[in-house]
């Protein structure tokens, strides 16, 4: 089997196979709601695929206000999808707006 390897991808279609990657996902992660275990839980099984990875903008580090997360979270903004209670529950995405608004920049790690 040869594999066509594409290198230099654009902006979009690394948004692109970042949201196919992040639906694909989906069906296992919103199994139930309560299945996070905390704020860093969320982050590294959901946020980092975009924000960890170049596709969305680095927001660790950046002191962002806990409600600008949930509202983000909540509702979208441009490239970035909304999601549901069901994927994401109140008490998780509390946690990881709490965990993201006082986190250290990528690099200064804990
Ligand atoms: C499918 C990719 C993707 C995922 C998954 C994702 N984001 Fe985003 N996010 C983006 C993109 C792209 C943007 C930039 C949108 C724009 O152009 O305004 C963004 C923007 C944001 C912003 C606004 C940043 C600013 O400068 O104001 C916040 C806050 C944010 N995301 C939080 C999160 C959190 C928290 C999670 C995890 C629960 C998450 N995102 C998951 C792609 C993603």
């Amino acid at each position: 089997m040869e594999r066509h390897v594409v290198h230099g991808r654009r902006r979009m279609l690394a948004v692109g196979s970042a949201m196919l990657a992040f639906a694909c996902a989906t069906p296992a992660a919103a199994q139930s709601a309560g299945q996070w275990k905390n704020g860093q839980h969320v982050y590294a099984k959901v946020c980092a695929n975009c924000h960890d990875s170049g596709v969305g903008p680095v927001i660790k580090g950046r002191g962002l206000d806990p409600g600008h997360f949930q509202h983000v979270v909540r509702h979208g903004q441009k490239a970035m999808p909304a999601f549901r209670h069901t994927e994401i529950d109140d008490g998780a995405l509390r946690q990881v707006a709490e965990m993201l608004s006082k986190s250290l920049p990528p690099g200064l790690h804990e």
